[in-house]
């Protein structure tokens, strides 16, 4: 059975982040998405719980896609599925450079590791997480940059980021 590894620090999950979920459940029998801490990033908007909450809530429509977290290195975590395959979105070179040295680093803790990429689809290519909190941080509309079902926590989140 195949198996993809999607990593990310989802924060929050959008819709470039489920479109690569989902073309990448259409590749590979099961698909795990891993929510991750990652250390350039220390001040996340959503707790580990909301984050795994939104991204259940979000991918229940697929039925080989489930959604776990981890708190540790993701080069030790993709130990416990043998065979199994990092899968990242590409939007631009700018994520190439970043995501071929994370590559190399988690080949050196794990040097079985394969990661494999997916080209961001063109609607995506300038959707980002902090493009997500920003806009929320300023009451912008969020249609078209997250799912539907998650759009009204983002913004009740953000409206608190601004009161404080
Ligand atoms: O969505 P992001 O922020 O680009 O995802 C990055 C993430 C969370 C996949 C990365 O920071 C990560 O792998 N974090 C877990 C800790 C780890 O293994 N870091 C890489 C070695 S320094």
């Amino acid at each position: 059975m195949s198996i993809a590894i999607c990593p990310g620090s989802f924060d929050p999950i959008t819709l470039g982040h489920l479109n690569i979920v989902r073309r990448t459940s259409r590749i590979f029998d099961e698909v795990v998405v891993c929510i991750m801490h990652n250390a350039m990033k220390p001040n996340p908007m959503f707790t580990m719980e909301e984050k795994v909450e939104m991204a259940r809530l979000v991918t229940r429509r697929y039925p080989n896609v489930r959604v776990d977290w981890s708190d540790g290195l993701l080069a030790e975590y993709v130990k416990q599925y043998p065979g199994a395959v990092i899968v990242k979105g590409l939007r631009a070179a700018s994520d190439f450079e970043y995501e071929f040295q994370m590559n190399l680093i988690n080949k050196k803790v794990n040097p079985e590791l394969e990661t494999m990429f997916l080209t961001s689809s063109e609607k995506y290519t300038f959707l980002s997480s902090s493009v997500v909190r920003e806009m929320a941080f300023y009451g912008a509309d969020l249609t078209g940059l997250v799912p539907e079902e998650i759009k009204d926590e983002i913004m009740e989140k953000a409206k608190h980021w601004r009161a404080k």
